[in-house]
């Protein structure tokens, strides 16, 4: 499927032709990127900062530059923040803005059911991530082959969760920003 959020390589053609009149590099010069655009990107982009973080967390880890306690203290309350936060992002879109802004362009009706459904998708992925932290969380009290293979695990769980995210992130941004700047849509 084209549109699968792990396959695919950006909004499908057919639901780009308002991202064809504001490409991204003219996005910040417009009107009407104050209020709403820019709180969905500044939003977006603490998302992408929180899952650097996290992964520079995990990989600091992994090459022994933290000790279990000092890594379980920095890393644990960041990621309850990151999958809390997210999920308060997410319903807020699905309730409120997604209907919103596929009501204001029918044409790109699609485009929000296919967010909705990468909504669905990276929530999945957020309970795995959950279980497997909670996973490395409770190895870092164990042997170092047992800490070892709890970091891995972990660590390809949240390689996948941070890439969905950016390509999910990205698309959304492809999709809405472009919408917000040609009908001036406030909060
Ligand atoms: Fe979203
Ligand atoms: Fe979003």
């Amino acid at each position: 499927m084209p549109a699968d959020l792990e396959g695919r390589a950006g909004l499908p053609e057919d639901l780009r032709f308002l991202l064809a009149k504001y490409p991204r590099e003219d996005w910040q010069a417009h009107d009407n990127i104050h209020g709403l655009a820019s709180m969905w990107l500044e939003r977006h982009d603490m998302f992408r900062e929180i899952g650097a973080l996290l992964e520079g967390a995990i990989a600091e880890h992994r090459e022994g530059k933290t000790t279990p306690d000092a890594f379980a203290r920095f890393f644990a309350p960041r990621l309850r923040f990151f999958l809390g936060q997210l999920n308060g992002h997410h319903a807020i879109e699905d309730e409120h803005y997604f209907p919103l802004f596929a009501k204001a362009e029918s044409r790109l009706a699609r485009g929000f059911d296919i967010l909705d459904s990468d909504h669905h998708v990276i929530h999945d992925a957020l309970d795995r991530n959950a279980d497997a932290a909670n996973a490395f969380l409770r190895a870092l009290q164990q042997d170092a082959d047992a800490r070892r293979f709890a970091a891995d695990a972990y660590a390809d769980e949240n390689a996948r969760l941070v890439a969905m995210l950016r390509r999910h992130l990205a698309d959304e941004e492809d999709l809405i920003i472009p919408l917000i700047l040609e009908r001036g849509i406030g909060m």
